[in-house]
C-alpha cells in the first residue's frame, strides 16, 4: 500500500502532482468558467460577503495564510487567518456577511469544529475545505469544497497541504468570478497556470537528489531556520513545522523582513538557514530585498540553503546550496517551493533513524481540544 516507497510520507510527497490535478478536475464548464457545484451557498449571500475568516490548525492554517494573499488580491475582500483554537476566545467580529472558511484534512479536528460551531452561532456562513468525505466538519458546515488528495496516512501533512491551497485558490477565483471584480479577465489565465503546476511539482520531486543528500549529512544539526516573504512566509513556517514534527529538531520560520527586528541575533557561524527566494519577475522588488537578507546572514556565517527559481543567478554569490524550482507565477509559487522542504524534513528524520510516518507524541487527527 506504500506503492514501493519506504514510508507513507515519501509516497504522499510523490502523490502531490496528482493531488493538485485531481483537486482542479471537473471544476470548470465547457466555456472555462468555474463551477463549484458542491458549494450550495446562495450566490446572493456570497456576493455580499464583506470579510473572510479562515480557521484551521497547523499545516491547514498555513494553507490559509498562503491563500489569503491570493484571495485578497483577486477578490479585494479582507481575509483574516486565525488558528481555530484562538478564534472563539477573542470574541471575533462575525456576522451574516462573514464567510468563515474552515480548512481541515481530516474534517475531525476538534479545535476547528468548535470554531465552526462558534461561527455558525454568530450567524456567519461556513464553508469547509476538507479532504475526508463524510467527516464531521463538512456535515456541520453550510457548504463543502472537497480537496481530492486521496487518503493521507502519514501524520505529517504534505499532499493535503497542496490540495488545500489549490481548493482555496479555486474558491478565491470563484468569488472573483461571481462578484465580477477587476480581476475577472485573468481568471482563465490563473486556471491555466494552476493546471501547469502538477508537472512542475513532478520536476521538483525528480530533481530533489541534492536536497536528499544534504539532509542525509545533517542528522546532527540542532537548529534550522527558515525565511520567506509574502507567500514564501507561510512556506517558511510550514518548512519549520515539518522539521519539528519529523526530526525533533528546533526549527523556526520567520518573515525575512523581520530578521533585523530580532531573529538575526540567532545567526552564528554554521547556522543552517533555508531561504525561499521570491521570483525575480515578481512585484515590489521583494526579490532584491530577500537577496540582501541572504547576504546579511551569510556575512554572519550562516550556511545558506536557498530555494530559487531556475535561471535566478542573483542568488549564486550568497548561496551555499541552491535548490531549483521551475519558474512559476508569484501566487502559485508555494505549490512548488514547499516541496524541497518536505523532502528535506523526511530525509533528515530518516537519517536520524526516526519513524517518519508516526512521529512521537502526535496523532493524525486531533479530536480533543
Ligand atoms: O486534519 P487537520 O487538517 O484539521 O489537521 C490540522 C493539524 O493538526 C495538522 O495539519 C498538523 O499540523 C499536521 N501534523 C501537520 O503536518
Amino acid at each position: 500500500e506504500k506503492g514501493g516507497f519506504a514510508t507513507f510520507m515519501d509516497k504522499e510527497i510523490h502523490d502531490q502532482p496528482k493531488a493538485v490535478a485531481d483537486t482542479l478536475l471537473g471544476r470548470t464548464d465547457d466555456a472555462g468558467r468555474l463551477r463549484l457545484d458542491e458549494v450550495h451557498v446562495d450566490e446572493a449571500v456570497l456576493r455580499q460577503v464583506d470579510k473572510i475568516i479562515v480557521v484551521a490548525c497547523g499545516t491547514a492554517a498555513y494553507a490559509g495564510q498562503v491563500a489569503r494573499y491570493a484571495i485578497e488580491h483577486w477578490c479585494r475582500i479582507p481575509v483574516e487567518v486565525e488558528l481555530a483554537h484562538e478564534f472563539r476566545y477573542r470574541d471575533p467580529i462575525v456576522d451574516a456577511r462573514t464567510l468563515v472558511v474552515a480548512v481541515s484534512q481530516s474534517g475531525e479536528t476538534m479545535d476547528t469544529l468548535m470554531a465552526v460551531r462558534h461561527a455558525k452561532e454568530q450567524g456567519a456562513t461556513v464553508l469547509a475545505i476538507v479532504n475526508t468525505h463524510g467527516s464531521t466538519i463538512p456535515r456541520e458546515a453550510d457548504a463543502v469544497l472537497y480537496t481530492h488528495a486521496g487518503p493521507e496516512i502519514a501524520v505529517a501533512s504534505t499532499k493535503a497541504f497542496l490540495a488545500q491551497i489549490t481548493a482555496a485558490y479555486l474558491l478565491g477565483l470563484y468569488l472573483a468570478q461571481l462578484r465580477g471584480t477587476k480581476f475577472t479577465d485573468e481568471i482563465t489565465d490563473v486556471l491555466d497556470d494552476l493546471r501547469g503546476i502538477p508537472e512542475k511539482i513532478q520536476r521538483v520531486i525528480d530533481g530533489a537528489g541534492r536536497v536528499r543528500e544534504i539532509a542525509g549529512w545533517m542528522a546532527d544539526t540542532s537548529s534550522v531556520l527558515f525565511l520567506g516573504r509574502h507567500v514564501g512566509y507561510p512556506v517558511a513556517m510550514e518548512g519549520a513545522l515539518k522539521l519539528k514534527e519529523l526530526a525533533y529538531i528546533h526549527a523556526e520560520g520567520f518573515a525575512a523582513g523581520e530578521l533585523k527586528h530580532g531573529p538575526i541575533a540567532l545567526i552564528e557561524p554554521g547556522q543552517p538557514v533555508f531561504i525561499i527566494v521570491p521570483s525575480p519577475r515578481g512585484r515590489d522588488s521583494l526579490h532584491s530585498k530577500v537577496i540582501s537578507n541572504i547576504q546579511e546572514i551569510r556575512a554572519r556565517g550562516a550556511r545558506t540553503l536557498v530555494i530559487a527559481e531556475e535561471g535566478d543567478d542573483d542568488v549564486l554569490p550568497f548561496a551555499d546550496e541552491v535548490f531549483r524550482v521551475p519558474q512559476t507565477p508569484v501566487l502559485l509559487a508555494p505549490l512548488v517551493s514547499v516541496v524541497p522542504l518536505q523532502i528535506f524534513a523526511c530525509e533528515l528524520a530518516t537519517a536520524r533513524g526516526l519513524d517518519v510516518d508516526q512521529p512521537r507524541n502526535l496523532a493524525k487527527s486531533v479530536t480533543v481540544e
